[in-house]
Parts: C-alpha cells; structure tokens; sequence
C-alpha cells in the first residue's frame, strides 16, 4: 500500500511514522501517510524563512500572481483526478467534489489577481512629512485544515497568505491529508521556489500543536472545532502572534410567510445536507413564522424524504460522515431528540445498496426543538435541521442570537425593510436575504462573531491578514 509522505522544503519526506487513510465509504484502509511530529514541523518553518531570505522572498508581487495563476490552471488540468481524491477521502458525492475543487482553483485565481494590487497609502500629516504605508508579509504563516472541505479550505486559507509573499506551513487533517500533497505536487510543477509551501501531514494533537506554538510563525489560521480554537488562541498568545480563528455555527434560517417559499425550502434543504451538514456555514435551524410553521415543515419534510445517501461514488444527495467519531456524535444527537420526544417530522433513506461499514446517517428534521435544548444550541455538524416557531420579527431576532455562534445567517421575506432590520440585528459574520451562502462567494469576506471566532477570510480583506502595515515617516522639511 502507498505510503503517502510529507512536502518540507522542496522535498518528499518520509518519517518513519505513519497512521491509515480509511475510506468513509466502506471503512477499508486505503493507504498510509507520513506522521510528522515537531521535528518536521521545525524543518518546515525554517525552509519556510530560508525560502522568504532567498528566492521566494526575491519573488516580485506580479511573478507571486502567475505562480499561483499556473498552480490554478494545473488544478483545473487535473480537475477530474483531484475530485476522485477528495471524493473518496472525504466521503462527499463526486458531483460536489467536482465544484469544490473549481472553488479551489478559484481561490488561486482571484488572489494571484490581487497580488500586485496591494498597495498601501500616502497619508495626509504635518507640513514637511511625507507619509505612508507598506504592507509586509508576517514571514512564515501555519495553517491547519479541516477535513470537511479540505481543497476549498487550503485554497481559501492558503491562497491569500501566498500572494501577500508569505511562505506557508499546512497542516491538512489526519482524515484528509490527500488533496493537500496533490496541492503541493502541483505547486512544485507550477515553479513555487522550494520552502514556499509546505505540507506537514499529522495528528493535531503532534503536528498540528507543534506549529501553533512554533515561534518561528507569524500567524496561525485555523478552522476547526471551538475547543481547538481555543487551544490554538492560548498557544499564538504565548508567541503574540495575530490568528484568524473560524469555528463553526449554529446559523439559523428565519423564514416568514410572505416569502417565496419553494425556494426557500429548496435553499434550506441544501444549506444542511450539503456535504452531510459537515459545513461550517450550513444552516441548522430553521425559524419559522407560526401561522405557516405546519405546513412549511410538512414541505420540508417531503424533501427531506426524499433525500438518499450512499457512497461517495454513488454520487447521491449525501455521501456518509468522514469517520466514525462524527457519525457517533451525530447518532449521540439523534437518541437525545428521540429520548426526549421531540418530533422526527421526516429522514432520508439509505440507498438499497450502500456500502457496509461506512459511516453513515439519515439526514433528520426535527421540529419543535426548545431553544435552550442542546439540538438547537450545539453545532451537530451532520444532516440534522431543527425546526422552531417564531411569532415575530422580535423573536426570530431573539432566538437567532440566543446561542453562543454568531457565522451566518439567512432570512427570507418580501418585506425588504423586515430583512434590513433583520440584517442589523443577527449578530454574525454573513447574513444572506433570499439566497444562503451565495454559492460559496470566494469574493465576499466571510468569519465569525462570538464562539464563531474572528478574522476574516475570502475576499480582498483575508489579504490585510496575512500582513503587517509598516507606516513610514520621512521628515524632508518645506
Ligand atoms: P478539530 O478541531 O479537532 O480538527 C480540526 C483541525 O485541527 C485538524 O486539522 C486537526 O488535526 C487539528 N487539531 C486538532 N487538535 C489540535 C491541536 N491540539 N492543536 C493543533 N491542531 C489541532 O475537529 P474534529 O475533532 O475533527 O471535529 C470535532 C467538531 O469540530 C466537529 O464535529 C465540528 O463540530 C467541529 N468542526 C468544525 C469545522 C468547521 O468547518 N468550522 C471543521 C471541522 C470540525
Ligand atoms: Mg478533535
């Protein structure tokens, strides 16, 4: 079996080390990859200076754009190949693979666009001054990823460190290392000097605690669950470093009875069972104006039921859980709605031919969940929606910030001044009007408030930070 190893400083390291790649599927083991402990890490962020002192640090902003146009175009070249990868090792259905790697390759297009257009100010001040600004890269940036979108993820969190001029270290997840090393066989292609981008594949525990806490990075990403954020916060705090922390949600969808609703119920559907509700943004409550809660959720129902799940190459609706801890934290979700008699309004059903041994749930409506009850407070992160009537504007507003998350929000009404005011009063990151997620928006700055975390990724503002402005004064007299 192949025994995948790690990308340090222009080279395929292999550690002697090594944990299994288990297919969600089935639950077969597929391969080994490379278990890369503090010494590796270590290797990695002085490659990652030496790379910033020598040829990548000589790279000028407008040749940082191509290399990453290039490693762009390659992913596209090996699109089909890429989704195949991410399909299988993540669980998710080959259609959905299939975008997110266009959404990865997007992510290079836009900042390699941007790389050259990053400049800083001339600022007013006293006679005799001229002043202004520069923005540096931190030097070396860590970057630890998720596995439920680990191409977008890297593209997203790596691609704006990279046109800013910093060297990256990646710490994919131990469930999904594999798009990673691809990523980085296709930067060594597209010409990336070596020490640019590295990938340490390991536990987060070994790895990915050893980069957080390396003094030789000067930022930290992550995305993740809240207790590892917090970990992550304590470790840069130790190194006064600046972190970009996103962690996950609770959003929730307020749906009014004068908006379209085929389309709201066909979006809210999506928004949960996407990727098997293993989203970050996906929309996990749904809150519903009274007097059409009954039948909204008999709607939703009918689409819920008619949701099927099988293996990522069946390419159903949804493809099982990434591993067996997730699917034990949803089926730990499921028995305490059914232990506590809350209504299972509709699932989705298996496919008659679905894989043994893989991780597998039936996507779940619940209604009438209390809002202080743990399915409506808790990111379950599977395909469970929650369902709530609201009476009101002033309750849904209540209710949509009645958790410890702030990420994304969606509402949906006719009445524009209801979904400005709405706007202004959820607390959180994205609020979307008659849309959710806006399909994925590489464009649109996107992070948290509250538990959700801080910093922004996507769009023109995740480059301010990944850099330090440097204000320059020069005293010339009149
Ligand atoms: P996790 O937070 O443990 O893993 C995310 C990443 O952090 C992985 O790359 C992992 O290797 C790394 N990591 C883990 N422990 C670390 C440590 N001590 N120091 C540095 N890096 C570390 O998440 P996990 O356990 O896989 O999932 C648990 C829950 O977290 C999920 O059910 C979900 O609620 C939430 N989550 C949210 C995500 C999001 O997109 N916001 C993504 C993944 C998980
Ligand atoms: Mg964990």
């Amino acid at each position: 079996m192949t025994i995948h190893r790690a990308y340090i400083d222009g080279e395929w390291v292999a550690t002697g080390l090594t944990f299994p790649i288990i297919n969600p599927s089935d639950g077969s083991v597929t391969g080994h990859v490379a278990r890369c402990g503090a010494a590796e890490v270590d290797r990695a962020v002085r490659a990652g200076h030496a790379a910033r002192a020598g040829a990548w640090g000589a790279t000028e902003a407008a040749e940082r754009g191509r290399l990453m146009n290039r490693l762009a175009a390659l992913i596209r070249r090996d699109g089909e190949e890429l989704a195949r990868l991410e399909s299988e090792d993540v669980g998710k259905p080959l259609t959905l693979a299939r975008s997110d790697v266009g959404v990865c390759a997007r992510y290079f297009e836009y900042y390699a666009g941007a790389a050259d257009k990053v400049h800083g100010d001339t600022i007013p001040f006293q006679n005799g001054y001229t002043v202004m600004t520069v923005y540096e890269p931190h030097g070396v940036t860590g970057h630890i990823v998720p596995w439920n979108y680990p191409l977008q993820m890297t593209g997203r969190s790596v691609a704006p460190a990279l046109a800013m001029g910093n060297a990256i270290v990646l710490k994919p997840a131990e469930d999904t290392c594999l798009t990673a090393l691809a990523l980085a066989r296709l930067a060594e292609e597209a010409g990336f000097p070596k020490g640019a981008f590295n990938v340490v594949t390991g536990f987060g525990e070994e790895a990915g605690a050893a980069l957080a806490s390396h003094p030789g990075i000067g930022h930290i990403s992550f995305t993740g669950s809240h207790e590892v954020g917090v970990l992550i916060q304590a470790a840069a705090a130790r190194n006064t470093i600046p972190v970009t922390l996103e962690l996950g949600g609770k959003s929730p969808q307020v749906v009014f009875a004068d908006a379209d609703l085929d389309e709201a119920a066909a979006t809210i559907v999506k928004a949960i069972t996407q990727n098997a509700g293993q989203t970050c943004s996906a929309g996990s409550r749904v809150l519903v104006e009274e007097r059409i809660y009954d039948s909204f959720t008999a709607d939703l129902a009918g689409r819920f039921r008619a949701l099927r799940v099988g293996s990522a190459a069946q390419d159903l609706d949804l493809g099982p859980l990434v591993n067996a801890k997730q699917k034990q934290r949803v089926d730990t979700f499921l028995t305490m709605a059914r232990r506590d008699g809350l209504p299972i309004l509709a699932e989705g059903a298996f496919a008659g031919n679905v894989p043994q041994d893989g991780f597998y749930v039936k996507p779940t409506l619940i209604g009438d969940v209390p809002p202080d009850h743990p399915l409506a407070q808790q990111e379950v992160f599977g395909p469970v929606l929650v369902a709530m009537r609201v009476k009101d504007e002033e309750e849904a507003a209540a209710i949509a910030n009645g958790t410890p998350f702030g990420l994304v929000a969606g509402v949906w009404t006719r009445d524009m001044g209801r979904g400005l005011r709405l706007a202004h009063r959820i607390r959180s990151g994205q609020i979307f009007i008659n849309n959710y997620g806006a399909g994925g928006g590489v464009e649109l700055p996107f992070g948290g408030v509250k538990g959700s975390g801080h910093g922004r990724e996507k769009g023109f503002e995740a480059l301010y930070g990944f850099a330090a402005t440097k204000t320059v004064a020069i005293k010339h007299g009149l």
